[in-house]
């Protein structure tokens, strides 16, 4: 069985919604048994969630959502999966928090009930139905913890919306509770033995890093390659079309590129250009990545900002991380002092937690010394 307790989805953008679709397909084309709803998954509607979702062959379940209008669950509250001679009911929760959910959907079309006093009628009935219970629950930590205490029912809790990860199965009540963590960097296995009537005799657990020791499918990595290609071929029609109108609007600060700085500043100029910055568009470009606007800010010249990198521009030499990255629009240039970076700060723009773990001001400042 392959289970997901929701989330999936990015921020509310164009690009990312377009991403949604693919991220849906690749789901349904891994063969996901049941998807669990968080309130991310709604940023662009319910009626884009559901029809997506119905395309892709995804199986929703979520038990508290319900459309104000039918009184009728949103989606089918949960899931009986036959395994051998086995039935495994799934089902999923999301919290209750209205206002948030309400909030992304500027509607008032849903209405989530208590997942609590759900859990407390619903999962003792599916266990009657089924010899293992599973909870999708997107609620975060403590609060999933404390509902899988109180019902001695529930026998796999998957933890969703909280980012954090246990690398193995974790006892909470009578079930085995998984956290698996975000952004698909890790997928989480648990194998369970019945025995005695059915009850989990024995089970294995681990999480598996989805690193670059995990190749990609075909199949999945033609959607994604598809994807790329499409966002970089609606980039440069739109930068074509706003590049001349951003210019306009410029007024006297531009970026002036690289080549201008090596014209007083050679010496330095050699020492930058070897160094793992001068890589960052190539490194795009590997993965088919560099017409991704999500991809663009931190691996070239101010991307996203007047005057800086676009990809139909003709200021190609505003590629990579430059001069201008650390030291600020050309422009601005003097030659009393102030023109400086703002030291560790100037980093962090881009060397955030996500994108570069690793990164501490005083190893990696000596590195780029120059
Ligand atoms: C505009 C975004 C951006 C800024 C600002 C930035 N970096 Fe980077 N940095 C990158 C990217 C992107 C890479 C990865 C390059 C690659 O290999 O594709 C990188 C890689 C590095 C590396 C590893 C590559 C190497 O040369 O060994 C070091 C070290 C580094 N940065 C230090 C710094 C320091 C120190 C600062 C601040 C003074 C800084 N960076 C500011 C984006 C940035
Ligand atoms: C917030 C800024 C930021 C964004 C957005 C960003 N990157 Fe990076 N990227 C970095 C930094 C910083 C590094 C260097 C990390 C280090 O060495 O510590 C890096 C490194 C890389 C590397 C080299 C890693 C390696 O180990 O060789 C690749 C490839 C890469 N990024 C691809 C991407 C792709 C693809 C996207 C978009 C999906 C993206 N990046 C978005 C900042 C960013
Ligand atoms: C990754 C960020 C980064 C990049 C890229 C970068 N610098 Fe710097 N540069 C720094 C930092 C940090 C210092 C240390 C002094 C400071 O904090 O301003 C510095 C110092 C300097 C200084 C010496 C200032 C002084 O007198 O102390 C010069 C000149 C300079 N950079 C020019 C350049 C030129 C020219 C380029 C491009 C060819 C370049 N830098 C690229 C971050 C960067
Ligand atoms: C026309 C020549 C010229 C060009 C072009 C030029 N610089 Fe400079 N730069 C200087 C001189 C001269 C100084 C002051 C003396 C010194 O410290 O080298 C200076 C100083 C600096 C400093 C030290 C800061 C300060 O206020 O003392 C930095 C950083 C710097 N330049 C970065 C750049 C960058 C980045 C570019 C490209 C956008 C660039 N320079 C283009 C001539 C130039």
């Amino acid at each position: 069985m392959l289970v997901d307790a929701g989330d999936n989805f990015g921020g509310i953008s164009d690009p990312e919604k377009r991403k949604a679709e693919v991220i849906l397909r690749g789901m349904g084309a891994m063969g996901y048994d049941a998807l669990g709803i968080g309130e991310v998954d709604l940023n662009y509607g319910v009626d884009f969630l559901l029809d997506t979702a119905r395309e892709a062959k995804v199986p929703l379940v979520c038990a508290n959502l319900i459309n104000y209008r039918t009184g009728k669950s949103l989606v089918q509250p949960y899931v009986v999966l036959k395994r051998g001679k086995l039935k495994v009911a799934v089902l999923g929760l999301i919290d209750n928090v209205l206002e948030l959910i309400n909030a992304r959907q500027g509607t008032d079309s849903l209405v989530v009930t208590d997942p609590i006093q759900v859990a407390h009628e619903l999962i003792p009935a599916l266990k009657k139905k089924a010899d293992v219970v599973v909870l999708l629950s997107h609620m975060g930590y403590a609060k999933s913890s404390k509902l899988a205490m109180e019902i001695p029912e529930l026998d796999v809790l998957v933890t969703g919306h909280s980012p954090s990860v246990n690398m193995e199965a974790r006892k909470e009540g009578n079930a085995l509770g998984m956290m698996t963590g975000s952004r698909g960097q890790y997928v989480g296995y648990l194998l369970l033995r019945l025995g005695d009537k059915k009850a989990i005799a024995t089970y294995e657990s681990k999480l598996v890093p989805l690193d670059g020791r995990i190749k990609l499918g075909g199949l999945i990595e033609g959607f994604i390659n598809d994807y790329n290609a499409q966002e970089k071929k609606l980039l440069e029609e739109r930068s074509r079309r706003e590049h001349e109108e951003a210019l306009s609007h410029a007024g006297e600060n531009r970026y002036l590129g690289e080549e201008t700085c090596k014209r007083c500043h050679a010496d330095t100029y050699e020492k930058v250009v070897e160094m793992g910055h001068a890589k960052a568009y190539a490194s795009l470009a590997k993965t088919n990545s560099d017409g991704l606007s999500e991809c663009l800010p931190c691996h070239t010249v101010g991307f996203g900002t007047p005057t800086g990198f676009t990809p139909a521009s003709a200021v190609p030499d505003l590629k990579n991380v430059q001069c201008e990255s650390c030291h600020g629009m050309g422009t601005s240039h003097k030659r009393d002092g102030t023109y400086r970076t703002a030291g560790e700060k100037t980093c962090l723009v881009c060397h955030t937690k996500e994108r570069s773990p690793e990164f501490s001001y005083k190893t990696y400042s000596r590195k780029i010394a120059h």
